[in-house]
């Protein structure tokens, strides 16, 4: 089982990172410090979280070297001009107190109170940002999230740089066929966010059954299947025995099971 993803600049990344989505600037502190204390070396973060600073805090006071050390930050959604995009990274940049970060993403193709808005031009425009920021050694690694394909041809068609990566919703039945075949072929690596569908695989019982059968359990189950799918899972927690659970992967599914899985229907489906 593979420790790294390596994007086609050949930037490393850990193979399964430590999500921070709702976790509270108050809270981040302590949990970035048990994801370090427990050997995650790869933390994912964004703008919008409003946790920049502690998780930022956590990775410097930890004594870990900076190169040892994988960061994600996010620009705001909403943000969709060129000079915004460069105004919004030094701020992340204040925020975390780092002098570079490993990988900054488009946190999404239109802002989360319109969302399916077509932002086509303002997002090409915060893409040319991103370009420079790469450009001028300030990023190791540039990316989007939850872009579709769509949004993603707009950046190929219109840009210089492909996206190195593209964080989107993927779990246990959560049907990402299309883009994830997309993302493979123009080898952007895709990162799987809220591998737990936010704790709702939890209470499935086929998914409990599966685990059982594996020795592990039904979390573990589901952030295993991230990998076989080839996404870069980024489970989160704020309890230390669920944060060293979630990185304790050493099984493989196999792949009559990974097709049971496949074909379940989406615990978050309405
Ligand atoms: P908590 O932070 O209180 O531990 P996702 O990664 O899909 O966003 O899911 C996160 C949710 O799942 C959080 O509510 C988190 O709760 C919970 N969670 C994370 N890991 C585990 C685990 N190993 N067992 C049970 N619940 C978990």
């Amino acid at each position: 089982n593979k420790d790294v993803f390596t994007f086609y600049n050949g930037v490393t990344i850990p193979s399964i990172g430590f999500g921070t989505w709702q976790i509270p600037n108050e809270e981040a502190y302590a949990a970035v410090t048990m994801a370090l204390k427990n050997g995650y070396t790869h933390i994912d973060t964004a703008h919008a979280y409003h946790n920049e600073e502690n998780v930022g805090k956590a990775i410097r006071d930890f004594g870990i070297a900076r190169e040892e050390v994988f960061v994600t930050s996010k620009l705001p959604a909403q943000v969709k001009d060129f000079d915004g995009a460069l105004q919004h990274f030094e701020e992340t940049m204040n925020n975390l107190g780092l002098d570079y970060l490993d990988l900054y993403l488009i946190h999404a193709p239109w802002p989360w109170d319109e969302i399916g808005k077509d932002c086509t031009e303002g997002n090409i425009q915060v893409w040319k940002a991103m370009e420079q920021l790469y450009d001028e050694g300030r990023i190791r690694a540039i990316g989007v999230s939850n872009f579709s394909i769509k949004d993603l041809q707009a950046i190929l068609d219109n840009c210089d740089i492909v996206p190195m990566a593209n964080q989107i919703p993927f779990y246990i039945g959560r049907d990402q066929k299309g883009l994830l075949a997309f993302c493979q072929t123009h080898k952007i690596v895709v990162e799987a966010y809220s591998p737990l569908a936010t704790g709702a695989i939890l209470d499935s019982p086929e998914i409990k059954q599966m685990a059982e059968k594996y020795g592990v359990t039904s979390a573990q189950l589901s952030i295993r299947y991230c990998l076989e799918k080839d996404t870069l899972p980024l489970p989160k927690s704020t309890h230390e025995a669920r944060i060293i659970e979630n990185a304790q992967l050493d099984f493989n599914i196999s792949p009559e099971d990974v097709a049971v899985l496949d074909a379940m229907k989406d615990v978050r489906a309405k």
